[in-house]
């Protein structure tokens, strides 16, 4: 066992698939702290890196009562059914600017990796089959001396059935319920941490290219669709293109290519 478990009751599912994927684990192999029951993983996470906790900790959660989502959505996380997780990273400059591309990659191929099922991206980082949500992303930034001091970066991946909101029901699924089989979420979190570190370890490296290739391929769900999102406190229509260099959402309107950089882009289509 190379992880060095914060907490003593890490299911064993968990222990046995986090010590077979070894050094893939890269920073995520060292600590993780389990919970049965959260507000969010997210601010336990990112109460640790306040503290002082090093880059890689693992934060995962059985069920979360306060379960975040983007742009001030909820996450619905019911007992059992979903992988909560959260990881405290302390990027360098050009690593935090892409950091949201290459969680979503790393989310999709670890997803493909456990369990064989293809998924696509939704800009930036939204996973889904079809039209269906299959996990989601949330990044949250602490800054210190006005300078970023680390990230949260927070992943919801929905792994079986389950009781959610109505609103959740329409347009969420689930990997069991993709699949028609059982999924080993054990796997699925290693999987998912192996391809994070790895993606991660790219945007250090000077690979960043590498990402944004492979977010290309799986992002063709979007390209060329009509899209609408927030801006100044209105709305804008346009027609989704590619993303650039920086992980921005190139939107044509009109006869003008127009840079989206944050928030999220809802389908007219
Ligand atoms: C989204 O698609 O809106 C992002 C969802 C992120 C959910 C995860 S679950 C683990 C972590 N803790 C939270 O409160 N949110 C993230």
């Amino acid at each position: 066992m190379t992880a060095r478990f914060v907490t003593e009751n890490v299911p064993p599912d968990i222990t046995e698939a986090l010590a077979r994927a070894g050094s893939r684990l890269g920073p995520f192999g060292n600590q993780l702290s389990w919970h049965e029951e959260v507000g969010s993983t997210n601010d336990l996470a990112a109460a640790a890196a306040e503290a002082g906790a090093s880059e890689g900790l693992v934060v995962v959660a059985n069920t979360q009562s306060l379960g975040r989502g983007r742009v001030g959505r909820s996450w619905s996380s019911p007992p059992g059914a979903g992988l909560y997780v959260s990881v405290v990273l302390r990027p360098g400059g050009s690593a935090l600017r892409l950091l949201t591309i290459a969680a979503g990659v790393a989310i999709a191929e670890g997803v493909h990796a456990a369990s064989g099922l293809e998924t696509s991206l939704k800009w930036p980082n939204d996973v889904y089959v079809d039209s269906r949500k299959l996990a989601g992303i949330l990044a949250e930034a602490g800054s210190s001396a006005g300078a970023v001091d680390h990230v949260v970066l927070g992943f919801g991946i929905n792994i079986r059935r389950a009781t959610h909101p109505p609103d959740v029901v329409a347009r969420a699924t689930s990997l069991e319920s993709e699949l028609g089989r059982d999924v080993d979420r054990g796997l699925v979190l290693a999987e998912c941490l192996a391809a994070l570190s790895n993606r991660y370890g790219m945007l250090q490296t000077g690979a960043a290219d590498d990402v944004i290739a492979a977010w290309r391929k799986r992002g063709a769900l979007l390209m060329g669709r009509a899209v609408e999102w927030a801006d100044d406190g209105g709305s804008r229509r346009g027609r989704a293109e590619d993303i650039d260099a920086t992980g921005a959402l190139l939107v044509r309107v009109d006869d003008r290519i127009v840079r989206v950089i944050s928030g999220e882009v809802r389908w007219l289509a």
